[in-house]
């Protein structure tokens, strides 16, 4: 088993970070600005996002002071459409949960083979933001739609 790039990782395990920590303030807002019918769901449901990002922050804070190097304190993108209607925060929120992806692809690409523990944490964020990515297609979809919003790779 070869060694980590460690460098490599750690910038990686950064813009997580960063993007997990923007996540937080992403779903945060968005659980402030839904009115209608839907709102008592579709608020619970943006705060468990933002709590489960909170998480994802936090797992990828450790690893990188785990490392031996310095967490982020950068907050990363924070597309605000100011359009507010449940679709629209759906459509954002696939958006940024695809760039989340691609960064823990980027991680697993980095890690597989070189570090188990890496690896498997790579994995799970990958199975967990993948689920929740389905999760936001499927509410996107008209009842009885059964073709994805957007095609993804699974
Ligand atoms: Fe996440």
């Amino acid at each position: 088993m070869s060694a980590i790039d460690k460098d490599k990782v750690i910038a990686v395990l950064n813009r997580i970070l960063e993007a997990e920590l923007a996540g937080v303030v992403r779903y945060t807002h968005y659980s402030f600005l839904v009115f209608g019918f839907g709102r008592i769901p579709m608020v619970s449901w943006l705060r468990e996002q933002a709590s489960e990002s909170l998480l994802h922050a936090q797992q990828a804070g450790e690893w990188i002071t785990t490392l031996g190097a310095y967490p982020s304190l950068v907050i990363g993108s924070l597309l605000d459409s100011h359009k507010h209607d449940i679709g629209a925060i759906l459509r954002e929120s696939l958006e940024a949960e695809g760039d989340a992806l691609t960064l823990y692809r980027e991680l697993l690409a980095l890690v597989e083979d070189r570090s188990v523990a890496l690896e498997e944490f790579a994995r799970q964020m990958i199975l967990a933001e993948e689920g929740h990515a389905a999760q936001v297609d499927k509410m996107l979809r008209k009842p009885g739609e059964l073709s994805a919003f957007v095609a993804r790779p699974v």
